[in-house]
């Protein structure tokens, strides 16, 4: 038996902070090797939004490079762009064909992004889990490591493969694949800088809420100086009425690499004054091994290309079997 394989995405849109890195990618890189692993930058979600086609490109480019910078391994890994395996649209279509419309006006998602948006929704910002469960179908993915505000997208994922097994495949032949998500407790939901209720999410029109990935010492200084903390002396974790403490103390204990027990004493006489430098020094050591590796793989165009190119190669030819095998089910008569 080969190995389990693994899927997961992120859009090209903004900058990616550290919620990003600490509730997915950094998982990513962990767990790569014991795994077949397919890592896409979700392009045509990106879209689901209002965006800008001035800098779609060369934000997809960038995010393929933070992949790598990150420590993606290509031994291990395939990295592709979304829109250049057009199975991923087909599939969405297929798919849509058999999606419940309550199912997807249920999605939490899909509520509060339709509530900013105001009323010019698009019916891709409806559609958008349909296109995720499509991306992660394709590859028939054991295991798909996200953030926790990306569970409920994976239960419809679920529910989605049920259903379609259950109208179109044989008892006990699935055509689908039933994924897992793979959620990891520590850094599944890092918080906002200037709020800790609120979580780190690249839509909060406040820089000041979020640390990206490629901010500069002096920006990273000026946000932790300025983040949200509160009045009390000692710091601790899991106290529900101090939710940026934890939140700060936790990015500290994932950033420096310590453990959870080793940060509590080490912190816990401690006052915000004499902490916040700590932990910006911290941040800016841990960043700095990846925007260096990011500078220089974004300046070898050439490259990046060949690696996408790659990417696009073997992620199509999985895909375009398993769109095959679901048309097939589905009663089509496939192209001579
Ligand atoms: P997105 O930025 O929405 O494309 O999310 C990409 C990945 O980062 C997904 O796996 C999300 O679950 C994860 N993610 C986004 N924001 C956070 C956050 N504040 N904390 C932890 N994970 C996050
Ligand atoms: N919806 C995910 C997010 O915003 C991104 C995504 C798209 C994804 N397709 C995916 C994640 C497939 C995992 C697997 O975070």
């Amino acid at each position: 038996m080969g190995r389990q394989r693994v899927l997961s995405g992120i859009q090209p849109t903004g900058n990616l902070h550290l919620g990003n890195y600490l509730g997915a990618i950094r998982n990513w890189v962990e767990i790569q090797s014991q795994y077949e692993n397919f890592f896409c930058v979700v392009d045509l979600h990106a879209i689901t939004l209002p965006h800008n086609p001035a800098s779609l490109a060369a934000d997809t480019y960038a995010i393929a490079a933070l992949y790598l910078a990150c420590g993606i391994d290509l031994k291990y890994s395939t990295i592709f762009v979304q829109s250049h395996v057009p199975a991923h649209a087909e599939l969405t279509w297929l798919l849509n064909c058999i999606t419940p419309l309550n199912w997807l006006t249920d999605m939490i998602q899909f509520k509060e992004k339709a509530l900013k948006q105001g009323e010019n929704v698009g019916v891709g910002l409806l559609d958008y889990p349909v296109l995720m469960a499509s991306d992660i179908l394709l590859y028939e993915a054991d295991k798909v490591p996200v953030g926790e505000d990306q569970k409920q997208h994976l239960e419809l994922t679920r529910d989605l493969v049920n259903r379609f097994n259950h109208q179109f495949a044989q008892p006990n032949q699935p055509v689908l694949k039933l994924p897992e998500p793979l959620i990891k407790k520590e850094g599944a939901r890092i918080m906002s800088l200037t709020d800790g209720t609120k979580k780190m999410s690249k839509s909060d029109p406040s820089e000041l809420s979020r640390i990206n990935l490629l901010d500069s010492p002096d920006e990273i200084n000026k946000k932790i100086k300025r983040c949200k903390t509160d009045a009390i002396r000692g710091l601790e974790f899991d106290n529900p009425e101090r939710p940026e403490c934890n939140n700060l103390l936790t990015l500290y204990m994932l950033l420096s690499g310590k453990s959870k027990e080793e940060v509590a004493a080490e912190c816990q006489d401690m006052g915000w004054g004499q902490f916040k430098p700590i932990l910006a020094e911290t941040t800016i050591n841990a960043l700095k091994p990846i925007q260096e590796k990011y500078h220089a793989v974004i300046k070898d165009k050439g490259y990046l290309e060949s690696v996408l190119r790659h990417g696009k190669h073997k992620a199509e030819a999985i895909a375009n079997q398993t769109l095959a095998k679901v048309k097939t089910a589905m009663g089509f008569s496939l192209p001579l």
